[in-house]
């Protein structure tokens, strides 16, 4: 992720020499967090270079050196080339392709700002949404010669969905379209036209030049016809309201429970939103447990009441279960808690979303396992019209429902009420196996049907199902290309298990897709749905004390991981019947093979749809290398060692 950069900060001599004196004088001056959006080319690092500049926060030995660049290497013949100074800051950042944000501060006279640059590429909408997350105002650039693009729709769509509320409209490069007023003009004609459309309700208008400097600090001779503010002097007044987290029922999200030793239990986290005292009533989520508050712990010793916005470590006057990820709260105002939920993801993989495949979420400090649905829709930010999709790529937009496999605490995002709920509302989705993040989402609501649908206790329990059969369920999970072995495997090992007087039950590909799934094909989602389907079936057949034997291809890792943390641990065996693609194809039992190389079966597992190869499977078979007789006696054998007995 990204961190505060500010070379040019540290190089103040100010802050240099005293930086105490530097401090307290700044200390008490608010801050603005904003963000600058536009396409490549619209003068985003000219514009920000030049607010540095003007703020004064440039040293003077390196204002010396942008002079020589710009002669040297800049675009603007002999004036200070901006874009130098900031671009420079990013080539020395450049490390890896992770999410890649520049936090820059600088200060006036009124206010600190801290600004988040995001690149313009039309790939980067994931730096946006991460800039934009924190962000009170947006800054969006306009090319006066091209007008509102869509890139320009799509920031500031993207920094109104965040609950970014308020927007400037910078019109650059004025000087290059002569100053026309008409031009400007024609551009928030139809940028205002937009900005309703998608419910943004007010934005600021600023007809700019970063490269001249018009309307910047200044009101420009250029533009007699424009009255104001000019840039700086509307970031320095902007009334952006941090008292409305505070005014909020109290949230704080724990991060890490602080135990030094047995007297002392803290829960350590960063309150988002409300006020806390010595006394008040809390209840932690998801459990619903009352306490209050006993004391405000910080390095400076206790506080009598702290604030949104503040890290502190919270003692409860009860030893009640609270740990990492749970949330203390108002016991009058709790927030919900809810495992389904409609939201809306920004995507922003390479690989596309696939609907069922689980991937961790996190919101706040949870994480949680979650599979996303079909898309209901997807969002065409030009048209703002609701397309199908079943499916979204990079860069897409849509809106589907969610389901974590455990409940989470959690607020609606968008509150029309008040400030956005960022910390309980906002989420990021992790890929399982490569870690990236593919996702930013905001929740939207919990479904009423996952309200409506509880938990019914059974008092025939999985232990009891398994002791009167005298053994230990487990979910013996073959996988293995098309023709590779796993059926006839599999069907050996029920025998001999069968034999052994052990419960089983066999689930083939081939005969699931006959029934329970026989609206399934063979895309990947199809393929997900179906092992995800099998998978709970298995599960309900291992609580009904069964040894479950599978076989379907099962090509992805994600799935099979995932019907693995299904069960309790050991009760999963994958088993790898590693037959390579050629014998596979050679033997053809099917002639399924032969159909695929002919092109009259697409997505054939090895051909044209991928195989992931287990990586690190309980047991493997290399069926080039001895009969399925003597592979079944391999598995039967390290099912039967493992369990028998004494169970
Ligand atoms: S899986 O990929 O979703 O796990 P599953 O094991 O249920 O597949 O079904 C695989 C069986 O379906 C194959 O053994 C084969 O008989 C048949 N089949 C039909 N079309 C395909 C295809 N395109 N790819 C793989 N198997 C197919």
């Amino acid at each position: 992720m990204s961190e505060v950069q500010d070379p040019i900060y540290k190089t103040d001599a100010l802050i240099a020499e005293d930086i105490d004196a530097y401090l307290d004088t700044h200390q008490h001056k608010s801050l603005l967090r904003f963000i600058t959006c536009g396409s490549v080319d619209d003068g985003k690092s000219t514009l920000i270079g030049r607010l540095l500049y003007d703020s004064k926060m440039i040293f003077e030995d390196q204002l010396a050196a942008l002079e020589a660049d710009s002669k040297r290497v800049g675009t603007q013949g002999q004036a200070i080339d901006f874009a130098l100074l900031v671009d420079g800051l990013a080539a020395e950042r450049e490390q890896g392709i992770t999410i890649d944000v520049a936090y820059r501060f600088f200060t006036t006279e009124k206010r600190k700002f801290i600004v988040a640059d995001t690149p313009g590429h039309e790939q980067y909408t994931r730096n946006m949404v991460t800039g934009a997350s924190t962000a009170d105002l947006a800054v969006i650039l306009i090319d006066a010669r091209k007008g509102v693009l869509t890139q320009t729709r799509r920031h500031s769509y993207l920094a109104n969905l965040v609950g970014i509320r308020h927007i400037v409209l910078a019109v650059n490069k004025m000087d290059l379209v002569n100053y026309d007023r008409a031009v400007f003009d024609g551009i928030v004609k139809d940028y205002a036209a937009f900005a309703e459309s998608i419910g943004i309700e007010h934005f600021v208008p600023i007809p700019i030049s970063g490269f001249k400097g018009d309307n910047i600090t200044a009101l420009s001779e250029n533009t007699p016809w424009y009255k104001g503010p000019v840039l700086i002097e509307h970031l320095e007044t902007v009334e952006v309201d941090t008292s409305a987290d505070q005014a909020k029922p109290l949230r704080m999200p724990v991060q890490w429970v602080n135990r030094p030793n047995l007297d002392f239990r803290g829960f350590a986290g960063l309150i988002a939103s409300g006020s806390v005292k010595p006394g008040d009533p809390v209840r932690v989520l998801p459990s619903g447990r009352a306490s209050s508050i006993a004391r405000i712990v910080t390095l400076d010793g206790d506080l009598d009441e702290a604030v949104a916005g503040q890290s502190v470590t919270l003692t409860l006057t009860d030893e009640i279960d609270c740990s990492r990820g749970d949330v203390i709260a108002a016991a009058d105002a709790p927030p919900q808690v809810a495992d389904q939920f409609e939201a809306t993801f920004v995507w922003m993989s390479d690989e596309a979303l696939k609907p069922g495949r689980a991937y961790w979420l996190k919101l706040a400090t949870q994480t949680v396992s979650a599979s996303i649905q079909q898309p209901k829709y997807e969002i065409n930010i030009n048209t703002m019209e609701q397309l199908a999709a079943k499916t979204l790529q990079l860069n897409g937009i849509g809106v589907a429902e969610l389901t974590t496999d455990k409940p989470i605490v959690f607020e609606p995002y968008a509150d029309s009420h008040t400030s956005p709920n960022k910390t309980l509302g906002g989420f990021i989705l992790i890929d399982k196996i490569t870690n990236a993040t593919v996702a930013a989402g905001m929740l939207h609501f919990s479904l009423r049907r996952a309200q409506n649908v509880h938990w019914q206790a059974v008092d025939i329990g999985r232990d009891a199902h398994a002791a009167q059969k005298g053994q230990r369920p487990a979910v013996l999970w073959f996988t293995g290309l098309s023709g590779s072995g796993k059926s006839t495997i599999a069907n050996i090992v029920e025998k001999k298990l069968f034999a052994l007087g052990r419960h089983s039950f066999l689930l083939d590909g081939d005969n699931v897709r006959h029934g329970l799934n026989k609206d399934l094909g063979f895309t990947e989602a199809d393929r997900i749905e179906n092992i995800r389907r099998v998978g709970e079936v298995s599960k309900l057949m291992a609580d009904a004390g069964l040894i479950v034997i599978t076989a379907f291809i099962s090509p992805f890792r994600a799935e099979r991981d995932m019907v693995r943390s299904m069960l309790p641990d050991g009760e999963f065996l994958e088993i790898f019947i590693d037959t390579p693609l050629a014998d596979a194809e050679a033997r053809d039992v099917k002639g399924l093979y032969r159909k695929a190389r002919a092109g009259e079966l697409k997505n054939f597992t090895g051909i044209d749809s991928p195989y992931e190869a287990p990586t690190d499977p309980e047991i493997s078979i290399d069926t080039t290398r001895m009969t399925a007789e003597e592979a079944a006696d391999i598995i039967v054998e390290r099912v039967v060692g493992i369990w028998s007995p004494d169970l």
